[in-house]
C-alpha cells in the first residue's frame, strides 16, 4: 500500500529525528514537532473534509507547515522562512506535481498569517493549526487566534 499523508509523514519524522544531538537552543521540543505534524495533518484532514476541500493536500499541508521550525528550531518568521525548505522536501519526496508543491508550500508559508483570509486549504491548515495547539493546552495568545478558535468551536458544534 501506498499512501502520501504516510509516506510524507514518514519522511519528515525522519528530518525531525536528524535534529537531535545538533545544538540550536528550539523554542519547541522534538517531540512536540512529531506529535503537532501528526495530529494537526489529522485534524486538518476531518476539517478539509466537513468543507469539501482536498483531503489528502490538506493533510499534507498540515503535515509540513511547520516545517521551517523543524529545520530552524526557531519560532520567528519560520512560516515565510519555511517555503523554499518545504518546495524542495517536497520535491525531494517525488510523488507531487509541481502545483501541488506550489499549494502545499504556499499555505505553509502563510500560516502565520491568522487574521487573514486565504484559500480554503489555508484556511483548514490554519484552523487545524489553532484547534491542534488547543487540544494540547496551549493557549492561543493573539486575538485572531482566539478568534480563529470561536469559529471552529462553533463550527464544530454544527458538526
Ligand atoms: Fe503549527
Amino acid at each position: 500500500m501506498f499512501n502520501r499523508i504516510y509516506a510524507v509523514q514518514s519522511k519528515l519524522l525522519e528530518k525531525i529525528a536528524e535534529r537531535k544531538g545538533e545544538s540550536t537552543d528550539r523554542d519547541w521540543p522534538l517531540d512536540w514537532e512529531r506529535i503537532h505534524m501528526i495530529s494537526c495533518a489529522k485534524v486538518g484532514q476531518y476539517l478539509a473534509a466537513r468543507r469539501g476541500v482536498n483531503t489528502e493536500l490538506a493533510a499534507i499541508a498540515c503535515a509540513v507547515h511547520d516545517y521551517g521550525r523543524i529545520l530552524s528550531g526557531k519560532q520567528k518568521n519560520h512560516a515565510v522562512l519555511g517555503y523554499e525548505p518545504v518546495k524542495e522536501f517536497l520535491i525531494s519526496c517525488g510523488y507531487f506535481s509541481e502545483a501541488e508543491i506550489e499549494i502545499v508550500a504556499q499555505a505553509a508559508k502563510l500560516h502565520s498569517n491568522k487574521s487573514e483570509v486565504g484559500s480554503p486549504l489555508e484556511e483548514v491548515v490554519k484552523d487545524a493549526d489553532v484547534l491542534d495547539c488547543f487540544e494540547y493546552g496551549i493557549d492561543p495568545e493573539r486575538p485572531e487566534q482566539r478568534s480563529r478558535l470561536e469559529n471552529i468551536m462553533a463550527e464544530l458544534k454544527s458538526m
